[in-house]
C-alpha cells in the first residue's frame, strides 16, 4: 500500500537523522529536519540551523524564529499551517578560543545536504515556496538571486509552481530603528503575498486531465 505524505516524510526524517554524509555530522548536536504540516501547499525554507536549533532539533526556535512567528501570526498563519525547514540540516559552526559561532556553509556541505531538501520538496509538492534569505533563494529560485532587487517577486521554479523570497528574520534583527521596522513590514508583506498566492493557485485550472 502506498504511504501517506506524512508517512513518507516521517520515513525520510528517520533516514535524515542518521545522516553522516559530511563533516557537520561530527559537530552537530541534532539534525534539524524541519517540521509542520507536510500536506501544506506552503513550504518555508530558511538557511540552516543556528545554536538554538542545533540544541533542540527544531527549525527557527531562536530570536529569528520568534520574529518569523510574529510575522506569520500577522498573516494569520500558525506553524501547523506550513512546513518549515532549511537548506542545510546541520549547524555550520566554527570554534575559536573556546567560543563557537555560526559560519557560512561550504559549497560541498550544501551540495552534500541538498538532496535531503529535494526529497522533502518531492514528497510535499508545495504550490508556493517562501525562501527566507539569499542562500535559500539561490538554491530554489536561481543561483544569481539578488535579495535587494528580487525579493517579493514570484518566480516559477522546478521545485514549485511559485517561489518568492523574503528578507531573513535574522538579517532584520540586525537592523536598528526604521530599518528594522521597514524590514519587518517587508517580511510580513511577502508572507501575505505567499498566502494569497496559495489561495489564488487553488482557483487556477489544473493542466492535467486526471
Ligand atoms: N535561521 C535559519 O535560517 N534557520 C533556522 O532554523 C534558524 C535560523
Amino acid at each position: 500500500m502506498e504511504l501517506t505524505i506524512t508517512e513518507q516524510i516521517e520515513q525520510l526524517k528517520t533516514q535524515c537523522l542518521d545522516c553522516n554524509n559530511c563533516e557537520l555530522a561530527h559537530t552537530r548536536r541534532n539534525v534539524v529536519f524541519g517540521e509542520g504540516n507536510p500536506e501544506s501547499p506552503l513550504m518555508i525554507i530558511g538557511e540552516g540551523p543556528g545554536m538554538n536549533e542545533d540544541a533542540t532539533g527544531r527549525p527557527f526556535v531562536g530570536r529569528a524564529g520568534a520574529l518569523l512567528d510574529e510575522a506569520l501570526a500577522a498573516c494569520r498563519i500558525g506553524r501547523h499551517h506550513v512546513f518549515i525547514c532549511n537548506v542545510l540540516k546541520c549547524r555550520a559552526c566554527i570554534t575559536e578560543n573556546g567560543r563557537t559561532r555560526n559560519r557560512p556553509p561550504a559549497t560541498d556541505e550544501i551540495e552534500t545536504c541538498t538532496p535531503w531538501l529535494e526529497k522533502q520538496i518531492e514528497i510535499i509538492k508545495p504550490v508556493v515556496i517562501l525562501c527566507l534569505g539569499a542562500p535559500s533563494a539561490k538554491f530554489v529560485i536561481k543561483k544569481d538571486f539578488k535579495m535587494t532587487q528580487e525579493r517579493g517577486i514570484f518566480y516559477p521554479t522546478k521545485y514549485a509552481r511559485y517561489a518568492i523570497a523574503a528578507l531573513h528574520p535574522a538579517y532584520i534583527l540586525r537592523q536598528a530603528g526604521q530599518s528594522y521596522d521597514g524590514g519587518k513590514s517587508l517580511l510580513i508583506a511577502d508572507i501575505e503575498a505567499a498566502r494569497k498566492k496559495v489561495i489564488e493557485a487553488k482557483k487556477e485550472p489544473k493542466l492535467t486531465l486526471f
